[in-house]
């Protein structure tokens, strides 16, 4: 049975969770591949909000199996919590979740590093979310990082956690000025927390190749977006870790010729939260009426998100990276008030017209704009495309014009049911 793909294309935050409960309905098994609790995904349904940091968001349906793969960096502790308010609002899980065992863990240190080197980093901070995401991954890259499949054995508490914490003790207390790390303490909690696991752990490429050729259905499910992508983003206004297809395969372990349909979750306008370049960014009172009606305050943080128009040549980068098949269209309803709508159809970098997303230089990016006449109507009750008003189709013609991609459902509310599918009125 073919995979299928929901990937961010922009900085984050464009309902990816929200599309992915809407197709949820129709899977086996939902998977996240990469991040941790940095994400921050809202479902709203019957009345109820859901915000997932590191579970799933097919977590909703009770006959989905939700996986945490191998790209991610779990936090245990905020793993244990988000079990805990899964229990609170009744949604069972205990024989739905599986974890990978190639997964590392987040310690309690990498979010203080990640506190301090944001303070150390000054002027020059990224606007991380702190929770230790890029420390967490630093170890991995570094080969000194501790993974699932490492707590249960031994040899690791005897031999390589010893060293391993003798090592980090010179740096926290040396450049990050923090209180060096007890063995024993950290062995404690490292063998308390696989006693905790045990029952979720899997071997994730094995379990999720055998499925999906035993005709399961697979959803990956990516956190971040596209512009967030550790290298086809702003770098190193960035996560750490790979939200984009390539990141898919390596974070999930599937098979890549499993993958046949790869769909981009766009907003109708753009946010970002933190640090970093952002060529449609809105300042001012334009900016804050934006921010109130789209309510665009970060799930993860509470942060104000910084918003901007609808950016053609960051989708056209999308495309090309993740080889999108199709466009989710979300939020359209929040631009229902506006006279006219911008639309960033291309760049000038240094005077010259470019086709693509500039690896450097943002500052000299001239962003070139067409305007959309607004449609002046609530469609947040609209249930079919013909509903639409006029000028709402005409803006997502022109976005798909542009773009190059298909869209193919537009969402016009937080709900499952506000959700339309294109050419079908
Ligand atoms: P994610 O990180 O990509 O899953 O997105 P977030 O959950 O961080 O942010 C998206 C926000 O927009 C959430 O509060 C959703 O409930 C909400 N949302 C999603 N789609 C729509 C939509 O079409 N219209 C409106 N008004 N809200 C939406
Ligand atoms: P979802 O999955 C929006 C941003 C942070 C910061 C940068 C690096 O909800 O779309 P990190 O803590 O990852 O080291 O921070 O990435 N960021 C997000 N922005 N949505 C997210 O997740 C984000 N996760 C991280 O704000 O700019
Ligand atoms: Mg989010």
């Amino acid at each position: 049975m073919p995979a299928t793909l929901i990937i961010g294309t922009q900085w984050g935050d464009e309902g990816k969770a929200k599309v992915i409960d809407y197709l949820s309905n129709d899977m086996d098994i939902v998977v996240r591949y990469q991040g941790g609790s940095n994400a921050g995904h809202t479902v709203k349904v019957d009345g109820n909000t859901y915000v997932f940091h590191l579970i799933p968001s097919g977590i909703l349906y009770p006959d989905v199996i939700c996986v945490l793969g191998a790209g991610m960096a779990i936090d245990p502790e905020a793993f244990f919590n988000e079990l805990q308010s899964l229990e609170l609002k009744n949604i069972q899980y205990k024989d739905r979740l599986r974890v990978a065992d190639n997964a590392h863990i987040l310690l309690p240190h990498h979010r203080l590093m990640d506190q301090k080197s944001e303070e150390n980093l000054g002027d020059n901070k990224i606007g991380t979310t702190k929770r230790g995401i890029g420390l967490c991954y630093a170890d991995k890259v570094a080969r000194v990082g501790i993974r699932l499949a490492d707590i249960y054995t031994d040899s690791f508490y005897t031999k390589r956690l010893p060293h391993l914490i003798e090592n980090k003790n010179i740096l926290l207390e040396k450049i990050y000025g923090i209180e060096p790390l007890k063995i024993s303490e950290v062995s404690d909690y490292l063998k308390e927390y696989a006693e905790k696991f045990q029952k979720y752990v899997v071997n994730v490429s094995y379990y999720l190749n055998m499925e999906l050729g035993s005709a399961k259905k697979v959803m990956l499910e990516g956190a971040q977006g596209t512009m967030l992508d550790l290298d086809y983003g702003t770098y190193p206004f960035v996560t750490s870790s790979n939200p984009t297809t390539g990141g898919a395969i390596i974070g999930s372990g599937i098979n890549f010729q499993f993958i046949e349909n790869v769909i981009g979750i766009t907003k109708a306008y753009v946010t970002r939260v933190g640090e970093g370049p952002f060529p449609t960014e809105i300042m001012g009172a334009d900016a804050d009426h934006l921010r109130k009606l789209g309510n665009e305050f970060g799930a993860t943080t509470g942060r104000p998100r910084r918003v901007g128009w609808f950016d053609v040549e960051i989708i056209r980068h999308s495309a090309r990276v993740n080889g999108l098949h199709s466009i989710v269209l979300t939020k359209l309803d929040i631009l229902d008030s506006f006279e006219s709508i911008k639309v960033a159809v291309g760049y000038e970098l240094r005077g010259k017209r470019i086709s693509y997303f500039p690896s450097s230089d943002y500052d000299n990016i001239r962003v070139l704009y067409e305007e959309y006449p607004g449609w002046n109507e609530p469609i947040h009750e609209c249930k079919n495309y013909g509903d639409l008003p006029k000028n709402a189709k005409k803006y997502i013609t022109a976005l798909e014009k542009f773009c190059g991609v298909p869209i193919k459902l537009i969402s016009v509310g937080p709900s499952r049911e506000s959700t339309l599918v294109k050419n079908k009125s």
